[in-house]
């Protein structure tokens, strides 16, 4: 029989090896629905941007692309800094927009959260992130919002989440972008 479950594909906006935002990607693949599964794309190895570049990308993002264009939806899970998204998120997003004409992104279904050390838990970075979202025409899922303040104290040792309320708004948010993306795809169909 076919395989029905719906690939959301799981970027993480850091490439630091205890990451708290990697820790809750891999925290998200086991709280996922049945009938959806959480691939995870790593952001290391992606240059940096350059237009001039653009009409021939590295191998990593033409993986990148391939990989967006392949899931049903995208789950974004973002550290802050300086108030916004880091650079090396943006700079994947970027990447995998360009070059005009030809985004990844378009149209995609997409949910994001996010966990940092201060207390108000990537709130400036994930309103920065909406912001791009709506620049991609992706369709970005409102409820739950996830900010995952005093990260510290929600992790183990071993990097696992811990914290049982957090798990509990993970799984409300990966049920909620699961039925978003059918509706979503429901409805392009009836429409063509
Ligand atoms: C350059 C930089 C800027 C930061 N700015 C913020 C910030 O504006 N707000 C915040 O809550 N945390 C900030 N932090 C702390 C991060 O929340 C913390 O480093 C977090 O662990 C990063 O995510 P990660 O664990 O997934 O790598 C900053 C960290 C760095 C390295």
């Amino acid at each position: 029989m076919a395989d029905k479950k719906l690939t959301i594909l799981g970027i993480a906006g850091s490439l630091r090896k205890s990451s708290y935002n990697r820790a809750v990607l891999r925290a998200a693949q086991l709280l996922a629905p049945s009938d959806a599964r959480i691939e995870v794309f790593e952001l290391d190895g992606i240059p940096s941007f350059n237009e001039d570049e653009e009409q021939h990308p590295s191998a990593k993002v033409i993986e990148l692309k391939e990989r967006v264009r392949a899931a049903a939806a995208i789950l974004f899970v973002t550290p802050e800094y300086n108030y916004s998204i880091p650079g090396v998120l943006k700079n994947a997003i970027d990447w995998a927009s360009r070059p005009y004409g030809n985004s990844a992104w378009q149209g995609k279904p997409v949910a994001l959260l996010g966990a940092s050390v201060s207390p108000l838990g990537t709130a400036r970075a994930q309103y920065h992130l909406r912001q791009v979202l709506l620049s991609l025409d992706m369709h970005a899922l409102n409820r739950p919002e996830i900010m995952i303040g005093n990260a510290a104290e929600r992790f183990n040792e071993q990097g696992e989440l811990t914290d049982e309320k957090t798990k509990e708004l993970i799984r409300r948010l990966l049920q909620n972008l699961v039925a978003w993306t059918r509706q979503i795809s429901q409805q392009s169909a009836s429409a063509d």
